[in-house]
């Protein structure tokens, strides 16, 4: 069931236009709206995208629907998307978010690091992961992620990702594949040092290429109707072809892999 949302925190930077809100639980979601900038069809995106890789064992923050009521609205008058010259208030209804990793007050999520703290990211291995999902998944924006430190007894403790922002997947509002081989690449290749070999994009690559359907099914499941109104069948087609390309996740590494070679200094092994 959605969560309602309680408090409008601020708005976040980002083409989409999020806002970060309390829900009714106490935790705190970006939260992207039905009628964004960008396209209805980015939310559909992001939740079966978000499904997938809960599945898929990589590091996504929580998600849940947030139900936007005309009391919040009428509470909340600063929430707002800017659309060419225009105001428009979200649209009261069900939309996508993402839960932020803990209180805004208290927890520092951070766009970019130096590369002296990307090298210390705890799970930076999954970098290579999240390459093999996003050309799977035909995502047409470049890898994004969250960095938030996982603070230990003494206050310090090492970077942790989360990856976010899976609106682009199946290319966004057009739910096609068009595979440019820099698709899904991270703007730093000091993410990519780790790959050494295909075993490397283990065991994300293989829980991709033996995906069973079901887990398809119960994405396509989650995802509200009012999100998809009269485009069921272009979403069970699209994700059709996704099911279809899971065994061509390796040559599209591979062509990311030749269109940069400098992303993965130490993949030794000749390319396929
Ligand atoms: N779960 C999250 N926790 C904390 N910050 C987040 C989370 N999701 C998104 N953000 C922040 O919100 C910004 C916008 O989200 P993003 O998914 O990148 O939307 P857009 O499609 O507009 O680029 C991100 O740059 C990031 O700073
Ligand atoms: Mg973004």
């Amino acid at each position: 069931m959605p969560l309602e949302a309680r408090r409008l925190i601020r708005r976040m930077r980002g083409g989409a236009q999020a806002h970060l809100l309390e829900a009714e639980d106490g935790h705190f979601y970006v939260v992207k709206f039905s009628n964004n900038p960008q396209h209805r069809r980015v939310l559909v995106n992001e939740l079966i995208a978000g499904v997938v890789m809960e599945y898929l064992g990589l590091s996504v923050p929580a998600m849940r629907i947030i139900s936007i009521t005309e009391d919040f609205l009428e509470r909340h008058p600063e929430a707002a998307i800017q659309w060419g010259g225009q105001r428009l208030r979200p649209a009261p209804g069900w939309h996508w978010g993402s839960r932020y990793p803990g209180h805004p007050d208290h927890v520092t999520v951070y766009d970019f690091l130096p590369d002296v703290l990307l090298r210390r990211v705890s799970n930076l291995r999954e970098f290579a992961g999240v390459l093999a999902f996003d050309k799977w998944m035909g995502n047409a924006d470049g890898r994004q992620a969250v960095f938030f430190r996982q603070r230990d007894s003494a206050g310090a403790g090492p970077f942790f990702a989360l990856m976010i922002d899976q609106g682009f997947v199946l290319n966004g509002p057009h739910w096609d594949f068009p595979d440019a081989p820099l698709h899904g690449l991270y703007y730093r290749p000091t993410v990519y040092e780790p790959v050494t070999g295909w075993e490397s994009f283990q065991p994300w690559l293989d829980r991709i290429v033996h995906l069973p359907e079901e887990v398809l099914d119960r994405a396509y499941k989650q995802v509200p109707h009012e999100w998809i109104r009269g485009e069921e069948g272009a979403l069970e087609a699209v994700l059709e072809k996704l099911l279809a390309r899971r065994r061509r996740v390796p040559d599209l590494i591979d062509a990311c892999r030749r269109a940069r070679p400098q992303w993965f200094p130490n993949w030794r092994t000749p390319p396929l």
